[in-house]
């Protein structure tokens, strides 16, 4: 398992496996997926990566494109989000590129402290940061985009690295 930097080319991927009720129901992706969603996140990726506000990267197994980790808010608070495609759930995937994400953002960004939110029903994702160091320290209500998760809650998890 590796990540690289996203490009142009990973749209199409990233049109086939974000489709999904799998990946829409615990992120803001939505569902049905726009038919040009994937060309349109690559845009917005690259337009936040160019003005350093945040840094995308493509998952990859053997060559295979599988998912996406994202390092946010380098001006802010940095934070990390991520998805695997369904037919790749379940092989400790998402863990192993979160860790990756860390270490970068560490060795390249200065990056010390990450937080990463999470539906208190995405007991999989809470694993995820679990592993990876992360503890956590607070909950707050969902304020995003997507109506369905209206009136859910987020737990807020946080990791530091030295
Ligand atoms: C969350 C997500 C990224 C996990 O990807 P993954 O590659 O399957 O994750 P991993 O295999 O590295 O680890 C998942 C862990 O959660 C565990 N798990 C899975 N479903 C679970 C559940 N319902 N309850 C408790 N643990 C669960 C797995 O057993 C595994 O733990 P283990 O390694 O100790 O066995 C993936 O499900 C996904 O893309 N979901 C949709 C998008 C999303 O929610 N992104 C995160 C937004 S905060």
């Amino acid at each position: 398992m590796s990540i690289r930097l996203l490009d142009h080319r990973d749209a199409r991927y990233i049109q086939k496996l974000a489709s999904s009720e799998h990946i829409s129901k615990t992120t803001n992706v939505p569902y049905p997926y726009p038919q040009n969603g994937g060309s349109d996140f690559i845009n917005f990726a690259f337009s936040s990566y160019e003005t350093r506000k945040s840094m995308p990267f493509a998952i990859e197994i053997d060559k295979t494109f599988v998912g996406i980790v994202t390092i946010h808010g380098l001006k802010e608070t940095p934070s990390i989000d991520y998805w695997i495609g369904y037919p790749y759930w379940g092989k400790g995937f998402a863990s192993h590129a979160v860790k990756e994400a860390l270490d970068y953002g560490l060795s390249f960004l200065d990056i010390t402290i990450f937080q990463s939110k999470a539906l208190v029903s995405n007991k999989a994702s809470h694993k995820v940061l679990l592993k990876n160091g992360f503890t956590k320290v607070g909950e707050e209500d969902y304020s995003g985009p997507k109506k369905s998760h209206i009136g859910k809650k987020l737990i807020i998890f946080q990791t530091k690295k030295c």
